[in-house]
């Protein structure tokens, strides 16, 4: 089956009982065992539930990958991977990641004795350079946050293997619509279940999607060690909102190039970051590793200062100012001030996250509409 019929039909077995197309939501935290240290499919909600199995099934076919685990966060599924670790273990971290893995990176995991060095992963040999002898995963994102440079999965894939250590790509801009991380190598895939999976603003989740079973074994025996499971009502919503992905992703990403060309028309726009324009770095391989279209998250960097930036992402009006993204309303945000005010500012300067970089996440609205408000979102701020 196709990707989109996948998304609908796998995991979704309709309920035995009613014949009802949507399966009911499972509520029970307990199961009744058949005898004392005996177990049935389920037990314990921590340990497994009907409709978050339903919704891990579903990702682990989107992603191409023997298993899922659903989580209550994108952060406890990325902290999840990390506890795979141990002191004096090192992560080689793109640059351009989210700024809640950064800090949860450098603020809470170096604790442990876990080691983290952040460096360009768009360039491989020089990201190859910052391997140690000690690193356990290399950990990236492509489009990246919030500068949305690509990197090649597979050559990380392949660097990772030849030093022992295992891939982790966060998935969560790109979403398995566009591009499949397992497919060219990685050993897990992440996701935000937040943003696009989702596609709503109304759930909080988080999916790993893993490769190879004894890998995921060992991340299921994590989870339910540490129990930041996703809730039955928030995966069927999930589950739902991952019927409809590629048809949003698609259309998404569509509005998303029409405005990133017309922004690159603007004066006062010194730089549109959109790896779907040709004159994009990571052009030539986003439009290999990135199935026909190009993501909706797209930065754009100002003349001035961050005052100017402050103006425009208060100014818009569709573009509603809040962090999160990926959903079928157009969000709008400043990355110093907000999604990456956690990097610690010389790692921002360092890694290019400028003052005046604003990011924007495009919903489903109208183009024209949307056009509209930046452009008077720009005058009002500008003049
Ligand atoms: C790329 C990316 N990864 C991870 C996360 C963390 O996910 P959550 O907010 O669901 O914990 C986010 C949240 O904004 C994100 O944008």
């Amino acid at each position: 089956m196709k990707f989109s019929t996948r998304a609908i039909h796998v995991g979704a077995a309709r309920d035995p009982q009613t014949g009802a197309v949507v399966p009911p939501i499972a509520v029970a935290s307990t199961y009744v065992q058949p005898g004392a240290g005996q177990w049935g499919t389920f037990d314990y909600a921590r340990s497994g539930n009907p409709t978050r199995h339903q919704v891990e099934t579903t990702l682990a076919s989107l992603e191409a990958g023997c298993g899922g685990l659903a989580f209550a966060s994108g952060m406890a599924a990325i902290h999840c991977v990390t506890m795979l670790l141990q002191s004096g273990d090192h992560i080689l971290a793109g640059a351009d990641i989210y700024g809640g893995t950064y800090r949860l990176f450098h603020k809470i995991i170096n604790r442990a004795g876990i080691n983290v060095s952040l460096a360009d992963s768009t360039d491989i040999d020089s990201f190859a350079a910052h391997i140690t002898p000690r690193t356990r995963l290399i950990w990236i994102e492509t489009p990246g946050n919030p500068r949305m440079s690509i990197t090649d999965i597979a050559a990380c894939a392949e660097l990772a293997h030849r030093h022992g250590a295992l891939l982790g790509v966060d998935n969560t801009f790109a979403t398995p619509a566009l591009t499949r991380p397992l497919e060219l190598g990685a050993d897990i895939v992440m996701h935000s279940a937040t943003k696009y999976l989702g596609g709503h603003s109304d759930l909080l989740g988080g999916a790993l999607v893993v490769r190879e079973r004894d890998l995921q074994q060992q991340l299921y025996f994590i989870q339910n060690a540490t129990g930041a499971v996703l809730a039955p009502f928030d995966a069927f919503l999930l589950s739902r909102g991952l019927k409809t992905l590629d048809l949003r992703v698609r259309a998404q990403s569509a509005t998303a190039l029409q405005l990133a060309q017309w922004l690159t028309t603007d004066p006062r726009v010194t730089r549109v970051l959109y790896p779907g324009l040709p004159q994009h770095p990571g052009h030539a391989l986003a439009s290999r590793q990135m199935d026909r279209a190009f993501g909706a998250m797209l930065s754009v960097e100002l003349q001035g200062d961050f005052s100017v930036a402050k103006r425009v992402v208060e100014a818009t009006r569709l573009f509603q100012l809040a962090v999160s993204l990926g959903a079928v309303e157009s969000l709008i945000e400043q990355p110093a001030a907000m999604s990456h005010a956690s990097y610690d500012a010389a790692d921002r300067a360092r890694h290019g996250i400028a003052d005046t970089l604003i990011r924007l996440s495009v919903g489903l609205e109208d183009v024209t509409d949307l056009q509209q408000d930046i452009a008077q979102a720009l005058q009002a701020a500008t003049s």
